[in-house]
């Protein structure tokens, strides 16, 4: 090699200390499948991981071993309109800051929407939906002021495809996606990319209440013919955090091994 020359890429700092080196990353729902398998990768890559749970202390105990010490877990009931707001503070707190957040923590069943009443119907919106909002509200003012950020929201293949999928489930992903794209305006320029990911099925989680046949007709036309692994989701979230993510911003992104694509 000619003396004082680099090959691009291997000069990068953050390839030995990690994609997010010091980064604090908040992600709800890292009790689950897929938030588990997020943080997961995002402490890997050197991020500073707090999380939420809500019911299973098991699975939060499991995060938070496989986050390493600094890991911080927030049990909270996000459908409470003032949680994400203590949330967010608790995370400031402990961590001196936010970089990102994960809006990943989400509900569904399989009902017939025509018997869904308004108090399922609302809390599902103020889970799925809502929550994404106001933690996003709050996770902001620190990100303006500090002139960087990044938020990822998880959605759902369901979100803005005609597939079969519970109904309310469906609206509250496509509304999350239309957040995602509208925030992006407003906050690209104080340096906060926001996007999403539409995942397909993956292993885990809430693939439990997708009905088998529908599971089997996924895996017919799935390009890969395989289900995802969380820790796959959880790739595409590290780099959507990450540094190396200049110029992705308001999309939502298909993970769906080539489904529907
Ligand atoms: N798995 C899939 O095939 C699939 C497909 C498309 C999209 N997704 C998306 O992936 C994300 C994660 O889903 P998952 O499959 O990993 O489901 P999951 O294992 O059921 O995880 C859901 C997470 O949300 C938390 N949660 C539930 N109710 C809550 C509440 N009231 N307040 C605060 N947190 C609450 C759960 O906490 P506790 O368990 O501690 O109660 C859990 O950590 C969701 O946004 C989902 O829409 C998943």
């Amino acid at each position: 090699m000619i003396p004082g020359m680099t090959i691009p890429g291997t000069t990068d700092p953050t390839a030995a200390a990690g994609l997010l080196a010091g980064r604090r990353i908040l992600v709800t729902g890292g009790s689950g499948g897929l938030g588990a398998g997020i943080c997961g990768v995002l402490a890997r890559e050197g991020a500073r991981v707090a999380f939420t749970w809500h019911r299973d202390a098991d699975g939060a105990a499991r995060t938070a071993a496989a986050c390493g010490p600094e890991a911080l877990c927030i049990q909270a009931d996000l459908r409470d309109p003032a949680a994400p707001g203590r949330v967010v503070e608790a995370v400031e707190a402990a961590f001196g800051g936010l970089d990102a957040l994960v809006n990943n923590a989400a509900f569904s069943e399989a009902v017939p929407f025509i018997l869904l009443d308004d108090a399922e119907l609302d809390e599902l919106m103020q889970l799925n939906l809502f929550a994404p909002m106001r933690l996003a509200r709050a996770a902001l003012r620190p990100m303006i002021r500090q002139k960087h950020g990044r938020i990822v929201n998880v959605s759902s293949f369901v979100g803005s495809r005609t597939l079969p999928g519970p109904v309310h489930y469906a609206a509250s992903k496509g509304g999350l996606e239309g957040f995602t794209r509208s925030l992006a305006h407003e906050a690209g320029p104080y340096g906060v990319l926001v996007n999403a990911v539409a995942a397909g099925i993956f292993e885990g989680g809430l693939k439990h209440t997708i009905p088998a046949h529908h599971q089997a007709r996924y895996l017919q036309a799935c390009a890969l013919g395989r289900f995802g692994r969380p820790e796959e989701c959880g790739e595409l979230v590290a780099w959507l955090c990450s540094d190396r993510n200049t110029y992705t911003q308001g999309a939502v992104i298909v993970q769906d091994g080539g489904t529907t694509g």
